[in-house]
């Protein structure tokens, strides 16, 4: 079936054929870690052939087969195309783990079947927090790009009431990667994801930037939850920017066995819990009702916070080595085992919430033999009544805090 369209794009006017020669494909733009530098700089993409096109199929019933087979066609240097003003839905587990040397254009909106029954047991599942994936992109040099046009809907409203009813229901994550090495993920907007929004899993040397996240509430009994920005798990050199979230659970999770080396450079962060946030369990699971998390080994090492703006959120930093603890005492009698390391936060600025006013962050570590170099440096947030803003320290070398620490044991 030959399919044929006329878009207005950016001002360029584009003619577009399944079959034919004349779609002019809008170039991947030319996209650069700015302002600053990934610690080892990504290789630039193998050409590609501008010729070599390969149009999903917009009538399929299920996507995910007429995408595979774009994307067979079109690997090794081509680009496969999801047409503008299309909406595709993937309904079946979606393998794209093969791929090299390939772009992927996103114009369209991509959503997923909402059955969450099917799902459960045939989503792509993971180990690692139970992890689950309609679909996943793995292989090597590989743009996937939305030009800000390119949607991906979640239709998570479904799967946060199925969650109302079921908590251990799996929701898969919007979008993942797993083994991707080397390209680029841009220009998306990703809606309504039913868990986190993205997943990025044993990949490296990708950047992500100019990406739009939102959530939408239609039932209000049924809230979103998990809807993170982005984890990553066992991934090296992954750099994420520009990019604005208005999510329901926070950018940074500290929950992996091994997080180092992480730079979060010009953040603003609204309306939150908690602005720059670390959080470890103590070293065995905490006395919470069926929980069998914490107590994993480990550490976190290097990490930079610089230049954050806190406007209304609780904390600007929460860092704990406590979490779930019953108490501090209990927290001490097992520190965690999961150690932190080489910790900085700088340029931090704006305004908390008045949920702790005067108190405005809270640095708790188990132990001191378990926590070390933790440093502070001109961290200028008030709290909104005029009072001096204050800091709960534990355990903490608070010579090496630049702030008003009140509260130790
Ligand atoms: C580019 O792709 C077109 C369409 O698949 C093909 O005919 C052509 O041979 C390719 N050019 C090169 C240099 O591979
Ligand atoms: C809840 O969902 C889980 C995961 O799909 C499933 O194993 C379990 O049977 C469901 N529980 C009920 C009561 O449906
Ligand atoms: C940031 O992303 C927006 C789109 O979300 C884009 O318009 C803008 O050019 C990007 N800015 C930079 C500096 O790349
Ligand atoms: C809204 O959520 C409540 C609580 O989960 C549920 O009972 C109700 O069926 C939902 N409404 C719709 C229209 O799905
Ligand atoms: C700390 O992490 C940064 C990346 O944020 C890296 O450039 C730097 O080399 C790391 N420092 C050490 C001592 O490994
Ligand atoms: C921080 O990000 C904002 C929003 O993208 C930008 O306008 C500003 O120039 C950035 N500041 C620095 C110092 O990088
Ligand atoms: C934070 O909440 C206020 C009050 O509800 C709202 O006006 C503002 O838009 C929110 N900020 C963001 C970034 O969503
Ligand atoms: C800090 O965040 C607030 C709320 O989003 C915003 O209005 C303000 O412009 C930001 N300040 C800077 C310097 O980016
Ligand atoms: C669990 O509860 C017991 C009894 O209250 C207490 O002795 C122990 O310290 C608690 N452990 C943790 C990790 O909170």
């Amino acid at each position: 079936m030959q399919h044929h369209l006329i878009i207005a794009l950016f001002g360029i006017l584009l003619t577009a054929s399944a079959t034919g020669p004349s779609f002019s494909l809008p170039a991947l733009p030319s996209l650069i870690a700015s302002p600053k530098t990934p610690s080892l700089p990504f290789s630039p993409s193998a050409a590609r052939n501008a010729s070599k096109i390969c149009v999903v199929d917009p009538d399929a019933a299920d996507a995910g087969p007429a995408l595979i087979s774009a994307a067979h066609d079109c690997n090794n240097g081509g680009t496969v195309v999801l047409l503008p003003d299309t909406t595709y839905t993937i309904a079946s587990p979606t393998d794209l783990t093969f791929l090299q040397s390939i772009d992927i254009l996103i114009l369209g909106t991509v959503v997923f079947s909402d059955d969450v029954e099917y799902w459960q047991t045939k989503a792509f599942g993971y180990a690692y927090q139970d992890s689950h994936l309609f679909w996943k992109f793995g292989g090597k040099d590989v743009n996937i790009y939305g030009l800000g046009i390119g949607t991906l809907d979640g239709l998570g409203q479904t799967w946060w009431t199925a969650k109302r009813s079921n908590e251990s229901v799996y929701r898969p994550h919007l979008f993942g990667t797993d083994g991707l090495t080397g390209g680029s993920v841009s220009g998306l907007n990703m809606k309504n994801s039913p868990m986190w929004f993205n997943l990025i899993m044993n990949s490296g040397d990708v950047l992500i930037t100019d990406i739009n996240i939102w959530i939408e509430v239609t039932n209000s009994s049924s809230p979103p939850a998990n809807t993170d920005g982005w984890d990553t798990y066992r991934s090296t050199n992954i750099v994420i920017q520009n990019s604005t979230i208005s999510n329901d659970d926070g950018q940074y999770q500290g929950e992996y066995d091994i997080v180092e080396d992480v730079y979060v450079y010009n953040i603003s962060m609204s309306n939150a819990s908690d602005g720059a946030r670390i959080k470890i369990w103590p070293g065995v699971p905490p006395n919470t009702t069926g929980s069998s998390s914490g107590g994993g080994a480990g550490y976190v090492r290097n990490i930079t916070y610089e230049l954050f703006n806190n406007t209304n959120n609780d904390w600007a930093i929460e860092l704990t080595q406590c979490y779930f603890a019953s108490s501090q005492e209990a927290c001490k009698q097992y520190p965690a085992v999961l150690q932190i390391e080489d910790i900085l936060f700088k340029d931090f600025y704006g305004t908390t919430s008045k949920k702790h006013d005067p108190q405005v962050g809270t640095l708790v570590c188990s132990d001191p033999s378990v926590c070390k170099n933790v440093r502070a440096e001109n961290i200028a947030v008030s709290p909104p009544s005029a009072a001096t803003a204050e800091w709960i320290c534990t355990n903490m070398d608070e010579g090496l805090l630049d702030v008003n620490c009140v509260a130790t044991t």
